[in-house]
């Protein structure tokens, strides 16, 4: 018998193409979550209808709805619980949750980057990697903790930066490998393979290429022989 899939509550606050990455790998029976809920801190969020129309649960928990922002968390919290969600995935919630709510959710929330971390944490990621003159930018999955992106990672991969980009281009081909990232993180976590342990993450049955998208697996991801090539 199959084990019992992980229920899984996506956050999020704009449009939610990870969220929706994330429904469709979830549309695989063999994968180990099922996605129950979308919940924004932005009614107008446009990923809030996208789930919607796919027949999963919505929600809006505004900052303007609740007191302060312990009493929006408290809210978040208690819908979390109504859903029964095992584990909650941040894509592109642009708020700060309290730390006694990811304490609360600690080794249980994840959250994806649009950079290599620790480089580049908060906004304007691409941007920052093309002025700094990098040749590799790429995404993170990590476990959430109380300082914005910073707690232990999970997933990593890279993707070359070309002469010819803009922050645009490059957040376009981040993005695209975004999405198999995370389901690939979600998946080690609903499996359990990949764990919170000590303010690290744990990988266990995983190879050591198994956190990592590599050329083979995605065709954005970074290709050393051409980023040679391209070297001046
Ligand atoms: C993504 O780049 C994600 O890494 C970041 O916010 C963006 C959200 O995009 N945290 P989308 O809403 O998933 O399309």
């Amino acid at each position: 018998m199959r084990p019992m899939k992980k229920r899984v509550v996506i956050l999020i606050s704009g449009r939610g193409s990870n969220m929706s990455a994330l429904i469709e790998a979830a549309g695989d029976p063999g994968f180990p979550a099922q996605i129950v809920g979308v919940i924004s801190n932005r009614s107008d969020a446009k990923g809030l209808a996208a789930a919607a129309s796919l027949g999963i649960e919505t929600k809006a928990i505004t900052r303007a709805d609740h007191t302060d922002k312990a009493a929006q968390d408290a809210a978040l919290d208690a819908e979390l619980k109504r859903l029964k969600a095992d584990i909650v995935c941040l894509a592109g919630y642009m708020r700060l949750l309290t730390p006694s709510f990811t304490e609360k959710w600690a080794g249980r929330m994840i959250n994806i980057h649009p950079s290599l971390l620790p480089l580049y944490k908060g906004l304007d990621t691409h941007q920052r990697a093309i002025d700094a003159g990098m040749r590799v930018h790429g995404c993170t999955v990590h476990f959430v903790t109380a300082e914005m992106d910073d707690g232990p990672i999970i997933a990593q991969a890279a993707v070359p930066i070309l002469p010819s980009d803009d922050a645009d281009t490059l957040a376009n081909r981040v993005l695209g490998v975004e999405h198999q990232l995370y389901s690939l993180a979600l998946r080690l976590v609903a499996e359990g393979k990949a764990t919170m342990k000590d303010g690290r993450a744990v990988l266990s049955g995983v190879s050591a290429e198994g956190s990592l998208l590599s050329p083979g697996s995605a065709s954005e991801a970074v290709d050393i022989e051409s980023l040679a090539r391209m070297t001046p």
